[in-house]
């Protein structure tokens, strides 16, 4: 029993390992996957990637607010874009790329 733990515990230790050893999440592929439709033609209201007009009020609530409305959805934005099988971290990354022009 206890070397079952063992083993499992070190299973556990294996896969965090290797998440974290993972490369950093490509936010210009994510956003041209799942942000694109919509921050590139303003569709629904959305905010147009690099109109520093549409985004500074956006901005000035704060990058954690910023990500945390990709993440969960505000208004007419869907969230994680509609892409629920996208992780936190891809969502932020996106973002991060998607503002990048813009801070
Ligand atoms: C179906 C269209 C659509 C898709 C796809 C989409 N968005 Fe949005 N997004 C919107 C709309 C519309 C708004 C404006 C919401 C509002 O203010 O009413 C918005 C707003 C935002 C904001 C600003 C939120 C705020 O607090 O002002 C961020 C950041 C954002 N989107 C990030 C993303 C990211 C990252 C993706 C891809 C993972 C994405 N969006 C995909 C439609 C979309």
């Amino acid at each position: 029993m206890k070397r079952l733990a063992a083993a499992t515990l070190t299973g556990i230790a294996a896969l965090a390992f290797s998440a974290f050893a993972q490369a950093e999440p490509d936010g210009e592929a994510i956003y041209n996957r799942a942000c694109m439709a919509c921050h590139m033609t303003g569709a629904a209201g959305a905010p147009i990637k690099g109109d520093a007009d549409a985004w500074a009020p956006r901005l000035e609530q704060g990058m954690e607010t910023l990500y945390e409305h990709s993440i969960n959805g505000f208004q007419a934005m869907p969230a994680k874009g509609g892409q629920v099988n996208l992780s936190d971290e891809e969502v932020k990354a996106a973002v991060d790329f998607m503002l990048e022009p813009v801070l």
